[in-house]
């Protein structure tokens, strides 16, 4: 069986899909939509000779199309909403770039949509298929009760994006919904328990400080701490700083339970489990999944994502990334921002009503 494929939005990330997707036989890209000009030529580009889609200014014209099975919205966050409105009234399968919205009430829109669609509705959160963290996910039962755990991320600033929408809140929910949910969904996965309550602490200390769009500074914090609290007593933070570039690894993770503890690192191919016990570690090779053609910005995640997603499309399975992770991911990215705003923790029941 093959699939027709649209993408919706083709800059970087756009491209970098159609990268995966021309490394998979059974795909084919019949149309492209971006009202940018540039952003359709580089679509051309990444499309090559491979595939020969059709472009198209306004991405409505491209869901009018009954020969495209799957779409890709790889548009600004702020268009996500507009997008899947849109989308909820085919029944194409899609796969929605995160963040899934920039607000809760928008989250809550697709989230209750998505139940009702006809096809699949897959939440691009492919850091979980990264081969390290694939890994540290397969080897949690080996450390007990998981008690704590900890993210790092120390990387570069915010690139350049098309139109600048990057820079500012309102287009992307903030910095801890637009970076960081993909860090609270690693959360959610990992952490056996329900989140209750979050405190971050964070500010726009280094970056973006002299730049100026139309007269407006840009207000994206660049360094965050946020702790979280879980009704079973476990604890989780995020350490962010996006003036650390030139590191050896951009994410560390540890995960620590109550007979032992896993370290990880992004880029890299080791995990360290710790055993309380024994007073000692030892370090797990970690294998690339066989099957990846295509390593791109995301160390071969995205091309999992996407043999994943056909996957489920041929076998009629739920998506492995669903609107409800998508969902939580931005609830916790949203409640930091708060809490950052108002200098209080926020208890997420009442965040929530
Ligand atoms: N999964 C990941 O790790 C990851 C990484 C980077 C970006 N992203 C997400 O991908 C999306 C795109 O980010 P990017 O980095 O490619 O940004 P970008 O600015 O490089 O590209 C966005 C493109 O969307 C186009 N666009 C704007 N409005 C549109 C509309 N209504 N319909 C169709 N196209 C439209 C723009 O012209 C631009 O070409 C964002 O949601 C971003 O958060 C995800």
């Amino acid at each position: 069986m093959s699939l027709n494929y649209g993408i919706i939005g083709t800059g970087m990330m756009g491209c970098e899909h159609i990268r995966n997707l021309k490394k998979i036989s059974e795909v084919n890209i019949s149309a492209i939509a971006d009202p940018n000009e540039n952003s359709r030529q580089w679509g051309m580009a990444a499309c090559g000779e491979k595939f020969k889609p059709q472009q198209y200014n306004d991405y409505k014209e491209l869901l009018k199309r009954p020969d495209i099975d799957v779409v890709v919205v790889a548009s600004p966050n702020f268009t996500h909403i507009d997008v899947m409105r849109d989308v909820f009234e085919t029944d194409k399968h899609v796969l929605l770039e995160k963040p899934m919205c920039t607000n809760l009430v928008d989250g809550l829109e697709v989230l209750e949509k998505s139940k009702k669609h006809q096809g699949i509705v897959w939440v691009g959160l492919e850091y979980r298929f990264m081969a390290p963290i694939q890994s540290l996910i397969n080897h949690s039962c080996d450390i007990g009760n998981i008690k704590m755990l900890s993210i790092r991320e120390h990387r570069f600033p915010f690139l350049e994006k098309v139109d600048d929408w990057n820079r500012f809140n309102k287009n992307t929910g903030g910095t801890l919904v637009e970076k960081c949910c993909h860090f609270f969904d690693l959360m959610n996965l990992l952490v056996p328990s329900k989140p209750t309550k979050i405190y971050a602490s964070g500010g726009q200390d280094v970056n973006h400080l002299n730049e100026n769009y139309n007269g407006k500074k840009p207000d994206i914090i660049d360094n965050s701490f946020v702790i979280i609290d879980y009704e079973g007593g476990q604890r989780a933070m995020l350490d962010l700083c996006m003036f650390a570039e030139g590191g050896k690894y951009e994410q560390e993770i540890v995960l620590t339970g109550d007979k032992g503890k896993l370290e990880t690192n992004i880029p890299g191919s080791e995990l360290l489990l710790t055993n309380r016990k024994e007073y000692s570690f030892k370090t797990l090779e970690v294998s690339q999944d066989s099957r990846i053609k295509e390593i791109g910005f995301h160390h071969g995640a995205s091309y999992v994502e996407h043999l994943e997603l056909i996957n489920c499309i041929k076998s009629g399975h739920k998506p492995l990334v669903d609107t409800q992770s998508g969902f939580n991911s931005i609830v916790l990215g949203l409640a930091a921002q708060e809490s950052i705003t108002t200098g209080d923790p926020i208890y997420l029941e009442e965040f929530l009503k």
